[in-house]
């Protein structure tokens, strides 16, 4: 591949997050999206006429092989995550994985010892990273604006209906709310806090292991805190503030992909002074994320560094240690 050639993607499963971010893929003048890969030819092909896709398969080995494709993008549920990456990467393709890339830290260090090994392409879809207000406050933040950053407080969780979609209740699909969003507060603390040195949690968990709601307290070795509350039966507004010794940033939401953020800098007695940023919207949001990954494929790079797999897997190690010390605690009365 050169660096003017588009990379040509295949996007697996054909559920909600696929059909949301096709979009955003096609509005990346270096990407094609030419295929889709579901486990049935009905929806395959009913995916590929409604996207304009030339290619649609019903084996994830025939997609593997294809010589018409060179990234996939994962897209099915987290526990399908392990075996349908090490499979595309063994057959020599680029991977971007939906979040959280596997269930345990492990797997997705033998991915990346994988991609390496293939000299192909591998990332977690954090694409929270790449969103230009983060990437901004980021900047802001490595440059001391908000001084020692010392408190990050973050939460997100939705009501999930009881039958709504199988992957938040199905305990052999990676169900509840730890996986599916936790995965965010926790990256958001790993990104500007340091190095940890303590976790702690409360939560409830079904005696299935599929986990409703959690707060979660995080120490790191500076003394920096951070406090975490996720659910999947409860609404807590996708939203957050990194506070340091001399100012604030205050995420607008959604958090996940905000839309900008205030910077609150000042001591007291004075009042503070507030400067609101905001920042435009690509497509559903993906776009950036999108860009630096073709980018990093077209160089012949095995990862981001943007969002290493380092620090995908230090983040599912801290989310094994959560759910272990819920497992120890399941509530038989755990509601629904
Ligand atoms: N970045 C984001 O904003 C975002 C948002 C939502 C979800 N996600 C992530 O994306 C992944 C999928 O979430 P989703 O909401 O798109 O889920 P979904 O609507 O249930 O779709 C997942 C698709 O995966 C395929 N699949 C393959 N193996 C499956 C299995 N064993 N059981 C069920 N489906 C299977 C199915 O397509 P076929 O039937 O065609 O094979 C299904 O439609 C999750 O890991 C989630 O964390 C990310």
């Amino acid at each position: 591949m050169t660096q003017h050639t588009p990379v040509r993607w295949a996007v697996v499963g054909s559920g909600g997050i696929a059909r949301r971010t096709v979009g955003d893929l096609r509005l990346c003048e270096d990407a094609q999206v030419v295929a889709i890969c579901s486990r049935s030819r009905e929806r395959a092909e009913a995916f590929a006429q409604a996207h304009g896709l030339p290619l649609a398969f019903d084996d994830f080995a025939r997609l593997c092989a294809s010589d018409q494709v060179d990234a996939l993008y994962i897209g099915t549920p987290h526990a399908t995550h392990f075996a349908l990456a090490s499979q595309a990467l063994r057959a020599g393709k680029h991977v971007l994985c939906e979040k959280p890339m596997t269930m345990t830290a492990d797997e997705t260090r033998e991915l990346g010892r994988l991609a390496r090994a293939q000299g192909v392409f591998l990332m977690e879809a954090m694409w929270m990273k790449f969103s230009p207000a983060m990437r901004r406050a980021a900047e802001l933040v490595d440059a001391g604006a908000i001084g020692e950053p010392r408190l990050l407080q973050a939460g997100l969780g939705y009501p999930v209906p009881p039958d709504g979609p199988a992957r938040f209740w199905d305990p052999a699909l990676g169900g509840g709310a730890l996986y599916d969003m936790g995965v965010y507060t926790i990256t958001l603390a790993q990104m500007f806090l340091g190095e940890l040195a303590e976790i702690s949690v409360t939560g409830t968990m079904r005696p299935d292991g599929v986990d409703l709601e959690q707060a979660i307290t995080l120490r790191y070795t500076s003394g920096a805190l951070a406090q975490l509350a996720t659910s999947i039966t409860t609404l807590i507004p996708p939203r957050g503030w990194l506070g340091g010794r001399r100012g604030a940033i205050d995420f607008k939401e959604p958090l996940f992909s905000p839309a900008g953020f205030k910077l609150v800098t000042g001591q007291p007695p004075a009042p503070p002074t507030v400067e609101d940023l905001d920042f435009p919207r690509e497509g559903a949001g993906y776009v950036p994320m999108f860009r630096a990954v073709n980018a990093a494929i077209r160089e012949g790079a095995t990862g981001h560094p943007l969002h290493p797999v380092e620090a995908t897997a230090e983040v599912l190690s801290i989310m094994q240690t959560i759910q272990a010390e819920l497992a120890a605690e399941r509530d038989a009365r755990a509601a629904p």
